[in-house]
C-alpha cells in the first residue's frame, strides 16, 4: 500500500499483466490485515488530530480522490445518490465528496478510533450531515443496504492481508458488497495490491466491469506497470 508520501505499507502489486498468472494468489499474512494495526494507527492519528488538527494519512494521495470525483461527474452520479465509503479511515474522502456537493454520505470503519477521527475531521469542516458508523464490513449482514455507489480506497487491500482465512474473507467481502449495493449500483475501487486482471477475476460474478481510471505508470527494467489500479464495476441482478 502506498501513502501520500510515496512510501509503501504492504503494497505488493508490482507485477505486469503477463505475470499475473495466479489471478487470485494470496499474499503472506501482514499486520495490515489486522484490526489491531488499524486501531493503533488511528489512535495515534486521532491524538495528532486533537493536538494540531492534522487529519493524517490520505491513502494513495489527494489525486486518488480527484480521479474518483472526476469519474462521478462524468458518470453523472446525482448529488443525492446514496454513497458508502467502505473503511473510511480519517474520513478525508467523505469531506471531499461533501464539498463536491454530495448530500447522502455514509462512511463505515471497524476501528472505533477511525470513526472518532472521521467524525472529528467532518465536524471541523462543519459537515455534520455525514454519517460515520463503527461497522465491520465483513460482518454487517443486513445493516448496509440500498447504496448507489460504494467506494473502496485501500480497504479491500487491507482485508486481503488478513492473517486468517484469506480466501473466505475475500469471498465475504464480495458478498457484503453485493448486499450493500442497489442493482445497477457502482463499485469504485482503488487498490495497490491487486492488478486490473486480478480485480476483474475477483469481481467477475454478479458485477460488470465498467471502466478503468487512468493512474500513474512507472517504468522499471524495461517493463511498464501501475502502482495503483482504479476500477469501476456495476452490480448486476
Ligand atoms: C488502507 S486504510 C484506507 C483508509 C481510507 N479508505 C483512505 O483511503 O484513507 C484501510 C481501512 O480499512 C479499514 N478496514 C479494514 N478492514 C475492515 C473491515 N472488515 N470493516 C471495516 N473497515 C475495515 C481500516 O480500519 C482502515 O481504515
Amino acid at each position: 500500500m502506498e501513502d501520500a508520501t510515496g512510501s509503501t505499507h504492504g503494497c505488493q502489486n508490482t507485477s505486469t499483466p503477463e505475470e499475473d498468472m495466479g489471478l487470485d494468489d494470496d499474499f503472506g499474512p501482514s499486520e495490515l490485515g489486522t484490526k489491531k494495526y488499524w486501531d493503533d494507527a488511528y489512535q495515534r492519528e486521532l491524538e495528532v488530530f486533537k493536538d494540531i488538527g492534522d487529519v493524517g494519512e490520505i491513502w494513495f494521495g489527494e489525486e486518488s480522490m480527484g480521479r474518483m470525483l472526476q469519474w462521478m461527474d462524468k458518470a453523472k452520479i446525482p448529488e443525492n445518490a446514496a454513497i458508502l465509503d467502505i473503511g473510511t479511515g480519517n474520513g478525508a474522502f467523505l469531506v471531499e465528496l461533501a464539498k463536491h456537493g454530495y448530500t447522502n454520505l455514509m462512511g463505515i470503519d471497524y476501528s472505533a478510533a477511525s470513526v472518532e477521527l472521521a467524525r472529528g475531521v467532518l465536524q471541523a469542516e462543519d459537515l455534520t450531515d455525514v454519517t460515520v458508523k463503527e461497522v465491520d464490513f465483513l460482518n454487517c449482514s443486513e445493516e448496509l443496504k440500498g447504496f448507489d455507489v460504494c467506494i473502496d480506497k485501500g480497504t479491500f487491500d487491507a482485508i486481503s492481508l488478513n492473517p486468517d482465512n484469506t480466501s473466505e474473507v475475500k469471498a465475504r467481502y464480495v458478498q457484503a458488497l453485493r448486499s450493500a449495493l442497489k442493482e445497477e449500483g457502482f463499485f469504485a475501487i482503488t487498490s495497490c495490491n491487486w492488478t486490473k486482471e486480478q480485480l476483474l477475476h475477483r469481481f467477475s460474478e454478479g458485477f460488470e466491469f465498467v471502466q478503468e481510471l487512468p493512474t500513474p505508470c512507472f517504468q522499471f527494467g524495461g517493463k511498464t506497470g501501475n502502482t495503483v489500479t482504479a476500477l469501476i464495476f456495476k452490480r448486476l441482478h
